[in-house]
Parts: structure tokens; sequence; C-alpha cells
């Protein structure tokens, strides 16, 4: 007769079974069984120090581009939804501090044959992540005070101009799925559309005839390379009318990253 554990989650999980071979959905509980047999009576001290609103902001630059999290309004698809992966879990009692323990835990060992980045964090901004990620995680509702104006919201700068055939659209330098802007305004004729990204992770532009937003809707006029740091250029001949603007990585169209470009 095995060990019950009083989360009927943990009971689920096989003690023999390496975390490693789990779907990415199951990972969470999985690296918390394992959590709760070598960790148990630690303490939480360090989570009272640590500051959320850093912590929101490298979540964003570090791992939105990746993880779906309502709070911090981010909506990558390439890993799993951070909500979802413990939504299960908490409505079953987990407590906070554990989940933060598995976000640290999942940062500093991450799956070596998965997507997720190792070295992402470190130290102080480590915790800082953690705690933000378990304050949030399946939590309806916004932030709000100084957590709310931590992060500028996606895609809402100024409208980019076009220039003597120029068009610069930054990449959000955040790691959001966005542009700075959402809007931009060309003459009709020859233009290099450029799109300069600090943020790291990779991006491209694209074009096509037609206000679309999210979703994909007609030929595409021309896409520039991808870049994780760097400038990316398409060069194009605009004629009058409306385009919209949007990135090729998988998902970043679907989570916001595009814009409509107007041409006179
Ligand atoms: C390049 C994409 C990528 C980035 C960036 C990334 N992750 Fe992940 N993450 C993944 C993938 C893919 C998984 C699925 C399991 C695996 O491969 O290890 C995952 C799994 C997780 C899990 C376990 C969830 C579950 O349901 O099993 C947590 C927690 C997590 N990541 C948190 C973070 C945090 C916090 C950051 C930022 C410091 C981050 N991730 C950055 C791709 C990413």
């Amino acid at each position: 007769m095995s060990f019950m554990h009083p989360l009927p989650a943990l009971n689920r999980l096989s003690a023999s079974r390496p975390p490693r071979a789990l779907r990415p959905r199951a990972g969470a509980a999985l690296a918390l069984g394992a959590l709760a047999l070598t960790t148990a009576g630690c303490s939480a001290k360090g989570a009272d120090n640590a500051n959320v609103i850093v912590g929101k902001q490298a979540f964003v630059a570090k791992c939105g581009s990746c993880h779906t999290l309502a709070r911090a309004s981010t909506k990558g698809i390439v890993g799993p939804n951070l909500d979802e992966s413990f939504r299960v879990g908490l409505a079953e009692g987990l407590q906070r501090n554990a989940v933060r323990g598995v976000v640290e835990k999942q940062i500093q060992i991450p799956n070596p044959k998965g997507a997720m980045p190792a070295e992402l964090a470190h130290g102080a901004t480590l915790k800082d992540i953690a705690t933000y990620v378990s304050q949030s995680v399946d939590r309806s509702g916004q932030d709000t005070g100084l957590l709310a104006s931590a992060v500028e919201a996606p895609g809402a700068g100024k409208p980019a101009v076009e220039k003597g055939g120029k068009l610069q659209i930054p990449a959000s330098p955040t790691g959001q799925l966005a542009y700075v802007t959402g809007k931009a305004i060309a003459n009709a004729g020859p233009a290099t559309v450029e799109m300069p990204n600090t943020s790291g992770v990779s991006h491209n532009i694209a074009l096509e005839p037609g206000a679309h937003g999210a979703t994909p809707g007609g030929p595409l006029l021309g896409a520039s390379p991808f870049t994780t740091k760097g400038t990316a250029s398409v060069s194009v001949t605009l004629k009058p009318g409306t385009y919209t603007f949007f990135c090729q990585a998988p998902g970043h169209r679907a989570a916001g990253m595009y814009g409509t470009l107007t041409v006179k």
C-alpha cells in the first residue's frame, strides 16, 4: 500500500515515473509531487522579500512569449498555459507557496529535451518571477495599482510614419507578442518596412492587403526574415488602401502581434 497524500492530485502521480516523460500539461502537478516529497517542511522564507513588480516585468520579458498567463496579459503558446497548469491543484487545496516552489524548480531545472531554455533567471529575479507567477496563476480579474502599470500595454505606442520610403515598426522591447504600435501610415510607392527587435524573442514582419486583424486574410505582399536581436526588413510596393502587418511566428499574430497600415 503506497503512501496516500492528502492532496488527491498527488495520489495520481506515480512516484516511479520520471517527470520528464509526462506531457507538458501534467508536468507542473508532477513537479509538485516531487517537491512535496523532497522539500516538505521547507520554510517559505524569501517570498516576502520578493518584488512582484520586477517579477511581472521579468516574466513578461523572459517567459510570456512562450506562456499564457492572464494576469500578465501574455499569450505565448509554445509552453503550457500556466493558469491551466495549476488550476486543478489550486482547486484541490494546493498552496500558492508550493506553486512558487514548482515554478522556481522549473526555471532552475527545465526539461533538457524540452523547449524551455535553461538559465532564464537566477537569484532575486528567479524569486521575483516565481512569486509573481504563484500569486497570479488562475486568478481572474486584472492586476491593480503599481502591478497594473508595471508593463506597458502592448501596441499602444504612437503610429509609425513612413519617411523617405522607410517605415520603422519595432517589435515590443518588453518581449510581449506585439509591435510597439498597432498603427502605421505610409505614402503609396516603394517602401522598406524595418522591424528593429531588441527583445530576444524571434519575430518578423509580414504584410498582406486588407485589414484582417488577428486572422490571416489574404495573399502575402512580402515578409522579412526572422530575427531575435537586430533589424529585419522587407521591401514592398504599396498602393493606396489598407494593409495588415503581422508576425509570422506561430501564435504571435493570434496573440496580438499585428497592426494596420494605412497607405495614402
Ligand atoms: C522558449 C519557450 C519557453 C520559455 C521562454 C519559457 N518556457 Fe516554461 N515551458 C516551456 C515548455 C515547452 C514547457 C513544457 C515542459 C518542458 O518542455 O519542460 C514549459 C514548462 C513550464 C512550466 C511547467 C508547467 C506545466 O504545466 O508543466 C512552468 C511553471 C514554466 N514553464 C514556467 C516558465 C517561466 C516562469 C519562464 C520564464 C522564466 C518560462 N517558463 C520560460 C517553454 C518555455
